[in-house]
């Protein structure tokens, strides 16, 4: 049974780690148990001694994700290079057997398992493999996060038309606002690309304020922004 959602976006710090923990926030609310998936974070710090990856720590915090940090993000490398490059650079290889079958258990026991990429979509997680490759192995439709800034309508559509060319399913974008300074951009993003794209936009997240310390209220700003209902029907088919 396909439950996940594979949340890319158009670039790298475009807010896929905020968008997947706000719809995780928002899932939880709403009675799914919620699974969650880092497969390989790089860039990571040390604490304790050991890589400590950041992302993964959010999206289980914003979850409920009861599964220790190395089953979320079974890879983690210290480099902030594309997850193949940082691999190799430690001279180990990441293997898409394990992200598999680590995935397939987390999704076996959440209603719902949202799996976070690492920069766009076409990252290599191997030499020859990208983040593309994955989405479609665990058959994960996707939520393309996008900086709502000036030059993300070319960013968005490159990266919807090609998921499209790769025959990936998508279940629509989500703008979110990472400058707190006026965008003229920002704020004529959303209607311009209702005539570019059939893709729907799931919501429009707008800056949010010393961000840090309201990550535990992040399920009432998406409550407040952001439709569902792509998200629900997609997964009432697939159980069905
Ligand atoms: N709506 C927002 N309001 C304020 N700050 C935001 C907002 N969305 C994201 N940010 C900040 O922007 C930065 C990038 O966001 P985020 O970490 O979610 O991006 P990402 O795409 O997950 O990055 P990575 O490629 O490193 O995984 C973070 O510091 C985050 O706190
Ligand atoms: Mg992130």
């Amino acid at each position: 049974m396909g439950n996940g959602i594979f949340i890319t976006g158009t670039d790298t710090g475009v807010g896929k780690t905020v968008v997947a923990c706000g719809l995780a926030a928002l899932l939880k609310d709403l009675g799914y148990r919620v699974g969650v998936m880092k497969p390989v974070e790089t860039g990571c710090g040390e604490r304790d001694g050991a890589l400590f990856p950041e992302d993964a720590f959010y999206l289980k915090e914003a979850s409920g994700c009861e599964l220790p940090l190395d089953k979320i993000c079974p890879y983690r490398f210290r480099v902030p290079l594309a997850p193949a490059i940082a691999a190799a650079g430690e001279g180990t290889r990441i293997e898409v057997s394990v992200l598999s079958r680590i995935y397939d258990e987390i999704s076996s026991t959440h209603d719902i398992t949202l799996v976070e990429g690492a920069g766009g979509l076409l990252v290599p997680v191997l030499p020859h493999y990208t983040y593309a490759d994955l989405a479609r192995l665990l058959k994960l439709p996707l939520v393309v996060a996008a900086a709502n800034r000036l030059g993300m309508i070319n960013h968005l559509l490159l990266t919807l038309e090609h998921a499209s060319c790769l025959q990936l399913s998508i279940l629509g974008y989500i703008l979110d606002r990472l400058e707190r300074a006026p965008s003229l951009a920002a704020e004529t993003n959303r209607e311009a690309l209702l005539s570019l794209t059939a893709v729907p936009c799931l919501g429009e997240i707008p800056y949010v304020e010393e961000l840090e310390a309201k990550r535990t209220s992040l399920a009432d700003i998406f409550k407040a922004q952001v439709d569902l209902r792509p998200l629900e029907t997609d997964l009432r088919h697939r159980r069905s």
